[in-house]
């Protein structure tokens, strides 16, 4: 972009797409003379070729300034959308190929090594290279019970790279936190699905039976050729807490790896955000509440807090759902408040509160 006089700027043709409804005027320019092309039209294909022969060579077109901005706002809309889709049908391939992965630990009571390790290399490329609000977005979408072991897993080995990620962690951990995610809870396969699946409490034996399934996951990972210890005490030690009241174990603070302290924090972030727990789920600003408030004695405090501030951070600006059906955008989330965020709504600034709160974030 150049800037011409005090009112029009140069841009190159090329960022006119066919549809795009032009309010304004577009000039082309000879011998220092400016000549109207179009005005208040719709952009048809037939229109930018000849747009094309008038400006030959250099397709170099002229608009108002002020329209400059207003471009490239449309144009990031347009390159957000499609990163956006590619991720989608990524995370929904991804999804997919989990699943078949578990039936395949189910029937053969074995995990396929070079299967884990393709689809954890597949989930380490997203988190490198899409939009982490994007992964958060599928993460955070709502869903109807969700019973599936597969989402849960893709889900929390998505959490796990990005909190490794946040925390600057190197590749080789970062490939080792995805791969924990993915894993950790395989030992659900040798569980009973009318436990796992129980409307009512578990009751004593149940339970027992239940909190086993981080032996049953590592187990299955060692007899299946596992060996990295990060990645197997990672998985075994994923329901342990740091005020010791944690299972299977009930190890204390100091016995628990990071990798099974930030694996607790993804695992409960998603579990409280389906609804399959949580009467209703909950939506992303409620879980913070909770992480802020309610969590220090279970979850190691200094990756809660990394954990915090990242999430909030990508909140910050997203468009939302009121609970009184309106669409607001978050403007800012205060640490003692994490569940009532101050909105735009309407043009108007106004606080969330029991009334009126945000119940889910809208795919924009
Ligand atoms: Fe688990």
């Amino acid at each position: 972009m150049s800037i011409i006089s005090g009112d029009l700027v140069s841009v190159k043709l090329d960022i006119f797409k066919s549809g795009m409804k032009i309010d304004y005027s577009i000039y082309r320019e000879k011998n220092r003379e400016f000549y109207l092309l179009c005005k208040d039209v719709v952009l048809t294909d037939e229109l930018i070729e000849r747009f094309k022969d008038l400006t030959y060579p250099h397709h170099d077109v002229y608009i108002p300034g002020a329209q400059y901005d207003n471009i490239l706002r449309e144009k990031n809309k347009q390159k957000n959308k499609l990163k956006r889709t590619v991720f989608k049908k990524s995370y929904e391939q991804t999804k997919q190929n989990t699943s078949k992965m578990l039936d395949r630990i189910s029937k053969e009571n074995s995990v396929p090594i070079e299967v884990a390790e393709e689809l954890s290399k597949t989930m380490h490329k997203q988190i490198e290279t899409m939009e982490i609000s994007h992964i958060i977005q599928s993460i955070n979408s709502v869903r109807q019970v969700d019973e599936q072991l597969h989402t849960h897993s893709v889900n929390v080995a998505l959490l796990n790279g990005i909190i490794g990620k946040w925390l600057k962690l190197d590749k080789h951990d970062l490939a080792a936190l995805v791969m924990i995610g993915l894993l950790h809870d395989i030992g659900k396969l040798k569980i009973p699905q009318d436990i796992l699946n129980k409307p009512s409490k578990l009751n004593k034996a149940e339970f027992e039976l239940m909190m086993k399934h981080p032996i049953y996951s590592s187990e299955l990972l060692e007899n299946s050729g596992f060996t990295d210890e990060r990645i197997l005490q990672g998985v075994i030690q994923h329901h342990e807490r740091v005020n010791g009241m944690g299972y299977p174990y009930g190890l204390n603070i100091g016995s628990i790896i990071d990798f099974a302290r930030i694996t607790a924090i993804s695992d409960v972030y998603e579990t409280m955000i389906t609804k399959k727990d949580y009467k209703g789920g909950r939506s992303p600003f409620e879980v913070l509440s909770w992480f802020a408030e309610g969590c220090y004695s279970e979850l190691d405090f200094n990756y809660v807090m990394a954990f915090l501030e990242s999430m909030v951070e990508e909140l910050k600006g997203k468009r939302v759902r009121l609970s009184n059906g309106k669409a607001a955008r978050v403007m800012f989330l205060h640490v003692s408040n994490f569940a009532y965020p101050i909105v735009e709504l309407d043009g108007d600034i106004i606080h969330t509160s029991e009334d009126i709160k945000c119940v889910s974030i809208i795919d924009e």
